[in-house]
């Protein structure tokens, strides 16, 4: 529902919209808005419905939400298009008017390489290991902001270790941003390390992605069961947001390994979306180009576009479900 709270915000995202503007194209009285905003009057069902049309065609949505949605993407398998998704996944948000923070939590650095992000003024590591140290973020693009990794990440592990709350730090370091962004997507390692176990703890939910292939299905259990852990110990409000198939080819071998994992997992949700196998990918990544400016009609952007839109869907309906 549209509050009076989520009007400033994206009031104040869009400072080229004016009120009195807005006032003229919803019909409403001279000023009301003015009152309303500046919680002189409150917002009525009347000027709600007046107004909800009007902010929709600049592009408000009701992912709009006083406290970021935090989605760690995650398998403990390497390969399967964990750091392309939160890429690409980020991106198409971010197109779609959302305010994205990514985080690279992954020592390899990919999702920072993905953007041409180095880190000689911060990382990730720096916020994690010494709380006082606020997370370093860069500008992709006005939309899209990224907190950047490096190999040094790789010393967190041991750092985190013996320190208290090692598995609560990224959680921690991530309250500042709660209010300032739509989506935070967090890019997990190949791995269930304390790494993995801060993204899941920060996290609202999870998005599984997964390569349809003959091994990919066994790690899936050990992954579901550190989620399941999670949320009775530390996180109770974590969920699976779905298992995205990815780097999916036309086979047999693919299409009977998307059936077995919708036969064993009934009751987790699987999107619809699929990111089929695709060179544009490689040659976007090869390039350090986002995928949306090297070709925003290729395959991949429209797949990671639906994607976005099908997750939109799905926090929509929940949201209105409660
Ligand atoms: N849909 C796709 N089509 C073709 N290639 C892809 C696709 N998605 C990802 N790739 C390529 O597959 C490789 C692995 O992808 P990615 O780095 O996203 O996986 P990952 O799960 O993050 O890997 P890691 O576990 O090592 O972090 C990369 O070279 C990437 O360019
Ligand atoms: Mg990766």
């Amino acid at each position: 529902m549209l509050t009076t709270d989520l009007l400033i915000r994206f009031l104040n995202r869009n400072p080229a919209l004016t009120i009195t503007g807005i006032e003229k194209e919803a019909g409403m009285a001279i000023r009301s808005l003015t009152q309303i905003i500046s919680l002189k009057r409150e917002l009525t069902d009347k000027q709600r419905s007046k107004l909800l049309p009007i902010l929709m065609k600049y592009g408000y949505n009701e992912a709009f939400n006083l406290k970021a949605t935090v989605i760690a993407i995650a398998n403990n398998k390497g390969g399967v298009g964990k750091t392309t998704t939160t890429a690409y996944l980020g991106e198409a948000l971010s197109n779609r008017g959302l305010k994205v923070l990514l985080i690279d939590l992954d020592s390899q650095g990919n999702l920072s390489q993905i953007f041409n992000v180095a880190t000689e003024n911060g990382q990730v590591f720096n916020s994690l290991v010494n709380y006082t140290i606020p997370m370093h973020i860069e500008e992709v693009t006005e939309n899209l902001h990224i907190a950047p990794s490096d190999l040094e990440l790789q010393k967190a592990e041991q750092t985190l270790l013996s320190a208290p709350a090692s598995q609560q730090r990224l959680q921690r370091a991530l309250v500042p941003f709660l209010d300032v962004y739509d989506f935070i997507l967090i890019d997990c390692p190949p791995s269930l390390s304390v790494l993995t176990l801060n993204a899941l703890n920060a996290a609202n939910s999870c998005i599984v992605a997964m390569q349809p292939e003959m091994n990919a299905v066994n790690g899936l259990n050990s992954l579901f069961g550190v989620i399941y852990e999670t949320q009775i110990f530390s996180n109770p409000t974590l969920h699976i947001e779905g298992i995205l198939f990815t780097i999916v080819e036309k086979n047999t071998v693919h299409n009977s390994m998307k059936e077995a994992v919708r036969e064993n997992y009934q009751s987790v949700n699987i999107f619809d979306t699929e990111i089929k196998k695709g060179i544009e990918i490689k040659k976007a990544q090869a390039l350090k180009a986002p995928i949306f400016d090297f070709d925003k009609n290729s395959a991949a952007a429209k797949s990671y576009d639906e994607l976005a839109l099908e997750l939109l869907n799905n926090i929509n309906s929940k949201r209105n479900s409660k």
